[in-house]
């Protein structure tokens, strides 16, 4: 969601400018069909898919939109939509009713759904939400203008099929809501694993892998604009591979290499694809941030293989071995889904027992939430009551709680790097930034220091989920 008027670069203009160098007598403007209508859009769901909305904002104003952040004064509305449980989607429809209001009162309005929601429901969308104009799917983005003029004449559009080629490469994502600082690079979409709780491989489609030269260039472009951090996305990153001759841990080392000031993350891992060599590549290069996403989703064999996540509890617990020896000072993330199908009381227990063993400095912990068409839901029956689930998820969640606070206590007297991203939420006498472990720091500005510089910072306390610190020389 925006909270503030975006800052957004127009394309077209640098087109424009380009043609002019190259002493064309003729400056040929690409038609701009809707040059002065106002696009609002907000997103749910995951980073890939607020990377996605920033590919569309980019094929909008193209076409001569410009953004605005207040939906009741938009000529059309984007909901970028997230569908991995139950209550994403309701978000959606309760939104999705107010922006319906909006529309009644301002019948020129065009309603489009986006995303991995619109991939699922396809035109029943329609049927089911009658003020919806335009529903499409992820890999469905330039076909916009088309769906757009559909809209125009009173034709209410769908445009849902799925690609195996599609990856946007050629397209310069507009940065939404940015903080100048931090980006998001696509650099793979859809998914091949069927993680039976999973909707994402029938909202998202095939795996497929982005041409390198295009990623090495978007990180290039944010660099030279002076963003400092860019996070390579994909749903499964170590499958990342390009015609046999780069795999994941090649691809990081080009990002790696652009410039030692800048920063590489990368998300998610799959625990069955994490290789040595990517853990050595992150050794090598100190702008690789020293954070691995790897979710777990339970610590028991059995459920695991119920999820279809074609690894072992004690697979699991080697690859956390393997990177605490490799990389001492790497913290660790992951998910938790909790009270998955036939999930026992010993193996929930399993499930604790894994997060004392890892001590994980941050988890995303979901009660299990069957998605329709996935293989647990046609095998297997969501037989967990919710309040089993709920207590299990209280459980699993007050052990992450001392956990967290645990890991951060361990930064006190230690001094950190950190890359400042902006001010502090409660005070702009205070700076904000990350250290490499992907924590929050606070600390009194000193005048000299600004969004984008990188700072020693003494952390001398914690909050439950942030340090505070002081900067020294
Ligand atoms: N690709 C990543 C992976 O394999 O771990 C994660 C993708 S998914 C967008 C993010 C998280 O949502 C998953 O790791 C899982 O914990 C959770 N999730 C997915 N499906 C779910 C479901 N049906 N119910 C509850 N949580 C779910
Ligand atoms: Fe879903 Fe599994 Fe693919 Fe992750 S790896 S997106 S959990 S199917
Ligand atoms: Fe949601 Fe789709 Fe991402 S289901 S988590 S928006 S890939």
């Amino acid at each position: 969601m925006f909270d503030r008027p975006l800052n957004l670069k127009d394309s077209s203009e640098t087109a424009m400018h380009d043609e002019s160098r190259q002493g064309e007598a003729l400056i040929i403007e690409r038609p701009k069909q809707y040059t002065g209508r106002k696009l609002y859009i907000e997103s749910y769901g995951c980073a890939m898919n607020f990377a996605d909305s920033e590919i569309v904002a980019s094929l909008m104003l193209d076409m001569g939109f410009e953004t605005t952040a207040q939906y009741k004064e938009a000529d059309v509305i984007f909901i970028n939509t997230c569908s991995i449980r139950d209550n994403a989607e309701q978000r959606v429809r309760n939104r999705l009713r107010e922006f319906s209001a909006a529309k009644k009162k301002r019948p020129g309005m065009t309603i489009g759904v986006l995303g991995c929601m619109a991939e699922r429901l396809k035109s029943k969308f329609l049927e089911e939400e009658k003020l919806v104009d335009i529903v499409i799917g992820p890999d469905s983005y330039r076909d916009l203008p088309n769906l757009l003029s559909q809209a125009d004449e009173g034709i209410r559009a769908v445009n849902v099929l799925l690609s195996r080629e599609e990856t946007y490469a050629d397209i310069s994502p507009v940065r939404l809501n940015s903080n100048g600082i931090s980006a998001f690079v696509s650099i793979m979409r859809g998914c091949d694993n069927m993680c039976s709780f999973c909707v994402v491989p029938f909202t998202r489609g095939r795996e497929r892998s982005r041409d390198p030269e295009s990623i090495v260039r978007e990180a290039k472009e944010l660099f030279e604009e002076g963003y400092r951090e860019v996070t390579l996305l994909g749903q499964n990153v170590d499958s990342y591979k390009w015609e046999d001759r780069l795999n994941f841990a090649g691809l990081l080392q080009l990002v790696a290499q652009i410039d030692p000031l800048l920063r590489v993350r990368f998300s998610t891992s799959h625990p069955k694809d994490i290789t040595d060599e990517v853990l050595h590549t992150m050794n090598k290069y100190d702008n690789i941030c020293n954070h691995i996403h790897l979710p777990v989703q339970s610590g028991n064999s059995r459920v695991l293989e119920l999820m279809n996540r074609t690894y072992t509890r004690e697979w699991y617990i080697e690859r956390i071995d393997t990177i605490r020896r490799l990389i001492p000072d790497c913290s660790i993330s992951t998910d938790v889904i909790i009270g998955f199908c036939t999930e026992t009381e010993e193996e929930h227990q399993d499930t604790l027992s894994m997060m004392d063993y890892v001590k994980y400095d941050f988890a995303y912990m979901y009660t299990y939430s069957e998605r329709p068409g996935t293989l647990a839901a046609k095998r297997f029956e969501d037989d967990i009551p919710e309040d089993v689930k709920t207590r299990r998820f209280n459980e699993i969640l007050k052990m992450q709680q001392a956990c967290s606070l645990n890991r951060l206590e361990q930064h006190i007297g230690k001094t950190h790097r950190v890359l400042i991203d902006g001010f502090s939420k409660k005070s702009d006498k205070d700076l904000a930034g990350k250290t490499e472990h992907n924590i929050t720091v606070v600390f009194p500005a000193n005048g000299n220091n600004k969004p984008g510089d990188y700072v020693n910072v003494e952390i001398v306390r914690c909050t439950p989920a942030t340090l505070i610190g002081q900067i020294i020389n």
